[in-house]
């Protein structure tokens, strides 16, 4: 039987010795692949001894040649694949020792941990006041702070030319109609848009943004927050209203704080009032205006007077944020200092 020749043998067999000590000795997976299109790409070794095979006439050498350097090709990609996982894996764990960050030193340095966020004065007080309205029954609804002077005003018992407009001093914003489009001023138009859009009863509160033409000082700043309360109900009074109020203020402030309401006026609310915080040392906080939901505004909110009553009340979160915290001046509250917002944590 006719074999291949003992040296075409050799030359296969030195050729896959070669090979697999050239793999092992790759020094990365990159390295590796060089190596490998080397050994059995066309211009290797192997791939110039397959060539040949055509010119071998007997039939059985070529058969046992061709099968020889099949398996030489196996050896070789077994080799490879081998020494790429080990390489990958050494390189792998290479990666993440270089990207290691080493939090044991983070947490011990005092000045880093110093810098972890925290939320301002006033999105944690808005949180906590929706937490104790929300323990109160009540719902949070939201509003766009660009309005229309339909919602800002009109709809509230505000008609154009109506004195009480002098009550806010309103930004506008440019529109195709003059005077049409404004800043909020106050939180009440959410007011109209939950009695559009919400089937009564209705217990709501608004916490937002609003804008006032300002000059800034310790106690005034032109965009500020408000949140609005809104309740509509078969039979509400003026007892439920101050009841309310009072129920609020020691879930929010505390068993030793009391309420206390002050006729006042406002349009949308008849009768109005202002109403004021007692602290536990007998000093006063004014904190808003409420009062019951006037029949006009009930009636552009889409609700029949006759049907339903209801009471609404509003208050400023920034000032009773500095209250709370004995905050001098308004300002440092919007001055971006972070000295400033460490303090509450
Ligand atoms: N919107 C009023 C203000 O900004 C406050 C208010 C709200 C008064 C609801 C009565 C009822 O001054």
């Amino acid at each position: 039987m006719a074999t291949s020749s003992p040296s075409e043998k050799d030359q296969v067999t030195n050729a896959v010795a070669s090979g697999v000590q050239a793999i092992q000795a790759a020094s990365s997976s990159e390295d590796l692949k060089n190596v490998l299109s080397s050994l059995v790409g066309k211009k290797g070794e192997l791939a110039s001894i397959k060539a040949t095979l055509g010119k071998v006439s007997d039939i059985e050498i070529r058969k046992q040649l061709g099968q020889l350097v099949n398996d030489a090709l196996g050896q070789i990609q077994h080799a490879a694949d081998a020494r790429s996982r080990e390489l990958l894996a050494g390189e792998f764990a290479q990666q993440i020792e270089a990207e290691r960050v080493d939090l044991s030193e983070l947490a011990l340095s005092e000045s880093v941990s110093r810098r972890r966020g925290r939320m301002h004065l006033v999105t944690q007080s808005t949180e906590r006041l929706e937490d104790v309205f929300i323990g109160l029954g009540f719902q949070i609804a939201e509003g766009p702070e660009v309005e229309t002077d339909f919602y800002n005003f009109e709809a509230l018992n505000v008609p154009p030319s109506h004195p009480a407009r002098s009550m806010w001093d309103t930004l506008f914003v440019e529109s195709d109609v003059e005077g049409s489009v404004v800043l909020r001023t106050h939180t009440s138009p959410v007011q109209i848009r939950v009695m559009q859009e919400w089937p009564p009863p209705i217990y709501a509160v608004m916490p937002g943004r609003v804008f006032r033409k300002e000059t800034p000082d310790a106690t005034h700043m032109p965009v500020f927050h408000q949140i609005e309360g809104l309740v509509i109900d078969k039979g509400i009074t003026f007892a439920d209203l101050a009841g309310t109020i009072e129920s609020f203020t020691k879930a929010f402030f505390g068993p030793g704080f009391t309420s206390r309401l002050r006729p006042s006026y406002f349009p949308f609310t008849e009768p109005s009032a202002e109403f004021d915080i007692r602290r536990p040392d007998g000093s006063w906080i004014e904190l808003g205006g409420c009062g019951m939901v006037h029949p006009h505004v009930l009636r552009a909110g889409g609700l029949d007077p006759n049907e339903w009553s209801g009471f609404a009340f509003g208050f400023g979160i920034d000032r009773m944020a500095k209250e709370r915290h004995g905050v001098a001046d308004l300002r440092d509250m919007y001055s971006d200092d972070i000295r400033f917002t460490e303090q509450f944590s």
